[in-house]
Order: structure tokens, then sequence, then C-alpha cells
């Protein structure tokens, strides 16, 4: 019913942690004294331990396992249904539609046993379905744990936050360096509070600090023992390799590669039961990109801390993310959301949560989730160079130029606002797209006025390449296959009248003779083509020389000829 869209998961959970656990409303196996039970549950049946308390039923010993594991749902709506409301008793008619299906089975056998008269609908439809419905691990949280989340307050970490505790986690500790700042994160608190979790926020602890970062670690144990640390932190500070300075890699080291360094530290001793050290990374670490230099180093360092962390068998693990959707530091970056950004595409955050519910089961140091542009998407064929540059840079302009023509053609795309991260995009695209490479100091002097030559150049020599393409396609037009014959002499339908001379024509580059069908088919003498046809008669380089090679070749054929006749001219007659 959920697959086929009759039933929507709305409909049925109210409760917003429940929404996508429909699934697995019954259940069979022991209680705690060890007895074989059926039950009723509210969802997530699909389970090796149930905590929730199931309404159960004690199983007769004829019954296996099997026998009952799908009796409990439609019995209880069946006795509900008949016995509850319709009052069934001995002697009444019972109408029962879909009698194949599950409730129907139940409901004649319960018609039936009370001893009533049973009319049966049966749809087609109601194929049984056979398909295995295969159990799959899923990350849950631990109710008396606690979870720290540094960078919590930030796009992405709302997000993990919420999804803890829709996966069961109550204690929650987000580090900021300001705390709360606006409405919607007041707003998420205010929900999470209202599910019964109990979130700490603490404002201004630096956590590469050893005297905070312990701080912080108490923090979270006085809630509950830690059983994961997430590291979200970030500090962007963009600046070509050149201009970049100590001061710029510690700005961005510090919330990133200092900080895992001293949570890594003291995790080991403070945290016995951690079972999750989660920090996340970016795709651009892997690859690298101009102007981030400190970005991918503070990202790359997290990501050896993990291994040497795993190494020594401790939890650890790195996401590369490619780029969010919706929330997060990319998210008012391009407001395209298809933007194509280094080949990668938006990701949207519930499908990057998606990916964190894989991961968080996996046993993976390392692990990455992006969205891979498909190669030449719509932009390509359709956007000239200027037309792509413009796209890329479109939102900054909306936000910051407000009005194009204020853009000066010749004003460096860097000062009207280009950032690393576009530089990178624009760079790579060009590269890409149109097989134009810039460096990356021709990408911070790019102009409009630069990429619109280029895009008139470019438009001059497309022009040029569909007029060869239109000789090639008419070339290809009149040769076919058929025509490419071995015979060097090919005499030809004229329109000959007893008596007249014989003309020799020679066909040009195409070799062939059925280049002058139509010409000959006006003549009134005899013609005769000596035609290269498949015989590999050496390339000959002006209409005098493949004349000479012809004749050489076959002046057997045309030696009773006094003087073969040469002309550029052709009479009709
Ligand atoms: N969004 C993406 O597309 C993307 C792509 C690849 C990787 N990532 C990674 O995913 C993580 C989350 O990114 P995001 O998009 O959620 O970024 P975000 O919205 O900027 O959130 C990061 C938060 O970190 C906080 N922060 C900075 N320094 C801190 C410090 N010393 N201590 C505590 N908090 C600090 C900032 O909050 P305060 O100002 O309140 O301190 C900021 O809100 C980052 O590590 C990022 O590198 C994101």
């Amino acid at each position: 019913m959920i697959t086929s869209g009759k039933l929507t998961l709305e409909s049925f959970q109210k409760i917003r942690r429940d929404i996508d656990s429909l699934l697995g409303l019954e259940v069979v196996g022991y209680d705690g004294s060890g007895q074989r039970i059926m039950a009723i549950c509210s969802n997530r049946g699909i389970s090796n331990v149930l905590i929730n308390d199931p309404v159960p039923w004690v199983i007769s010993d004829e019954w296996t396992f099997e026998d009952v594991a799908t009796v409990p749902y439609v019995y209880a709506i069946c006795c509900y249904a008949l016995y509850e409301k319709g009052k069934m008793k001995k002697g009444d008619k019972i109408l029962i539609h879909s009698g194949t299906s599950s409730v129907g089975q139940a409901a004649i056998h319960l018609a039936l046993y009370a001893g009533c008269e049973i009319l049966i609908k049966i749809h087609d439809e109601n194929k049984p379905l056979d398909l295995p419905i295969l159990a799959y691990p899923r990350y849950f949280c631990k109710y008396h744990m606690s979870y720290i989340i540094l960078g919590g307050l930030g796009g992405f970490g709302l997000e993990l936050a919420d999804w803890l505790i829709l996966r069961g986690a109550k204690n929650l500790l987000l580090t900021s360096r300001t705390g709360l700042r606006n409405g919607y994160q007041r707003s998420r608190i205010e929900l999470w509070k209202s599910h019964g979790a109990n979130v700490q926020i603490i404002a201004g602890a630096d956590a590469s600090d050893h005297k905070d970062c312990a701080f912080i670690l108490n923090s979270a144990a006085e809630m509950g023992p830690v059983d994961a640390i997430f590291n979200l932190a970030v500090v962007l500070k963009d600046s070509l390799f050149k201009n970049q300075t100590a001061e710029s890699f510690e700005v961005s080291f510090k919330p990133k590669a200092m900080a895992t360094k001293t949570m890594d530290e003291l995790s080991r001793k403070m945290c016995p039961n951690l079972q999750h050290f989660v920090v996340f990374s970016s795709f651009s670490c892997g690859r690298g990109a101009a102007g981030i230099t400190n970005y991918g180093m503070a990202n790359s360092i997290m990501e050896r801390i993990c291994e040497r962390r795993v190494q020594d068998g401790l939890p650890g693990m790195a996401i590369q993310w490619g780029s969010v959707d919706e929330v997060g530091i990319m998210s008012d970056m391009q407001t395209d959301k298809e933007q194509n950004f280094t080949g990668i595409l938006k990701q949207k955050i519930q499908s990057c949560l998606q990916s964190l519910d894989t991961f968080m089961v996996l046993n993976r140091t390392i692990v990455s989730s992006m969205v891979i542009a498909e190669k030449y998407a719509e932009l390509d064929g359709v956007m000239n160079i200027l037309d792509t540059v413009t796209s890329i840079m479109g939102n900054l302009f909306f936000i910051r130029v407000k009005d194009m023509k204020m853009v000066g053609l010749r004003t460096p795309l860097s000062e009207i606002g280009m950032d690393s991260m576009m530089a990178v995009e624009i760079q790579q695209t060009l590269e890409r797209k149109f097989d134009i490479n810039f460096t990356t100091q021709d990408i911070q002097n790019l102009t409009f006025e630069k990429l619109r030559n280029i895009a008139d150049k470019d438009k001059c020599s497309e022009q040029t390449k569909i007029l060869d393409l239109a000789c090639v396609k008419f070339m290809i037009h009149l040769v076919s296959n058929l025509d490419i014959v071995s015979d060097i002499c090919l005499e030809m339908t004229t329109r000959n009248e007893a008596g007249k001379k014989q003309i020799f024509l020679l066909p040009g580059i195409e070799g062939c003779g059925s280049v002058f069908n139509s010409l000959a088919s006006k003549i009134k003498v005899l013609v005769t083509c000596l035609q290269h046809g498949a015989n590999n008669i050496p390339m000959c380089e002006s209409v005098l020389q493949s004349a000479a090679t012809l004749l050489s070749v076959r002046i057997d054929i045309i030696g009773k000829l006094s003087v073969p006749y040469f002309s550029d001219r052709i009479p009709l007659d």
C-alpha cells in the first residue's frame, strides 16, 4: 500500500521521528522472561531487540514463529471491526472485499468461526507479493548517552542535531563562537525541547584549547557518557596562496585541524565509551582548489587524525562532502540549484542525511558524498564562454552589483566580487567545456571584455566550421559507396549522336565518374570517365597530374585515340 502510493506515511505517523519508520507494526519473538510471544508495536518491528512496550499475546506451542508472523496486526483489525464495531454474531451475513488480502483472509476465518454467512469479493490485483523484505542496518542514538557537535549552530549542524534527535538522542551539546543569533536557531531548540531533548549550547569555548576542550567534554559527560563527537566547525579565509599568511592558515586550522587534534587527545582519556569520532571534510580536500589551500589542508589534517585513530583501534571517520544544498556555507553562493560546481552538483540536505545514515554504520575511515554532474549537462552547446562565466557569477551580480550596466567591461572579475571558489569553478569549467587553459593569475585578471572577444572569435570559427561541415556533407552526399568501383574507364550514359567525337572526363578530388552523371546526360557525344575508382591510384595534386596518372595506367584502353581532350570547359556537342 505504501509503495503503491495508496497510503502516505504522514497519514499514519503524526510524530516527526516516526514518519520514516511506519513498517514493522508486528513482531514475534521472546519476551523478557523467555516466553514465546507475538505482538503489535507502533513501528520499527523490523529489529532484533524491541525496547518499546508492545501489546503481546502468548503463542500456543503448535504455532511456529513463521505461522504467527503476520497474525497480530490483521487479526487485531478484524476483531476490532467485526466484534467491536460490527457486533458480529452467528447467522449474520458478511460481505468481505479483497478476500485474498491478509485482512480479508483473517475476516473470512473469524466470520466462519462465528457461524456467519459470507460473500467474498476477489480482486485480481491482490496477487501475493513474494519478494523478501530485507532488514537493513540503521543508525540509532542511545538516549542515555550524549552527543557533541562542534559548530552545531551552523547550517549543517542544526540539521545534524535534528537528525540525531529523530534517531533517539536525548542529550546534545552544540558549540559555537557566538551562541544563538537568529530565530531559526531558537525555533529549532524549542522544537527539540518539545521532543524531550536536553540541548546545551556552549558559546565561546575554543575546542583547540586544552582547557576549553576539557570543559566541553566534561559538560557533555554530565548529561551522559559521550557516544559521538562531530566536528562541523569551519571558518573560511579564502585567498590565493601567494596572499595567504600564517595567520590566515591559523584561522582555518583552529576550528578544524587544531580542534580535532585536541579533541582526539582528550577524548582518548575522557570518553571511554566513545563510538563515533566524525569530522566533516570536503571534496576540495582530496582534489585541491586554488584560494582555499588553508581550508584544504585543515581538512586533510583532520582526515589524517582520523586515520591514525583507526590505526590505534579507536573510532574515526572523515566525510568529504561535495556541495550541500539548502543549508550551510555553500547554500547562498549560487541560486541555481543545478549549477555545476567544479563537476559536481549541489546535494540536497535530506540526501546528505541519507548518506550519513549509510556512513554511520559503515566501518570506513574516509568516505565521500557528492552528486556528480552529468558531463556537459544542458548548458553545453547552448552557452558560449561569456554566458557560462556570467551564469557562474550571476548570483553575485544580483546580490552585490544589482545592475549589469554598472559592471565595467574592463574591470577584472576579481574586483567585482569573484571569490576564490568562483575562480576555481570558472577555471575548471572553461578548461572542461571550452578547452581553454587559464592560469590562476589569468582568471584573476579576466574581464568581460576579454571573454566577449573570445566568444566573438569562437563564433567566427564556429561559422567556418559549419561551412566546412556543409562542404563535407555535400561531398558525402555526392559520393556513395556504390560509386567506388574498380573500373577505371566508365562509359557514361549520354545523348550520344553517332559520328561525333568522344570525350574523356577526369573527375576531380572525388575520383568517381558518378559525379558527372547529371552533366553526361546533357552531352551529345560518347563520354568516358577515367576514374580513380577503388584502385588506390596514388594521390595527385592537380587535374593534369591526375590525368597523366590515369592515362599512363590505362594507355592500352585509350591508346587508339590520337589525342585525349583536356579542357575545363566541356562542349556539350
Ligand atoms: N556546506 C557545504 O557545502 C559543505 C561542503 C563541504 C564540506 N562542508 C563542511 O561541513 C561542515 C559544516 O558546514 P556548514 O555548511 O554547516 O557551515 P556553516 O553553516 O558555516 O557552519 C559552521 C559553523 O561553525 C561555527 N564555528 C566556526 N568556528 C568555530 C569554533 N571555533 N568553535 C565552534 N564553532 C565554530 C560557526 O558558527 P558560529 O559563528 O556560531 O561560531 C558556523 O556557523 C564544515 O566543516 C564544512 O567544512 C560543508
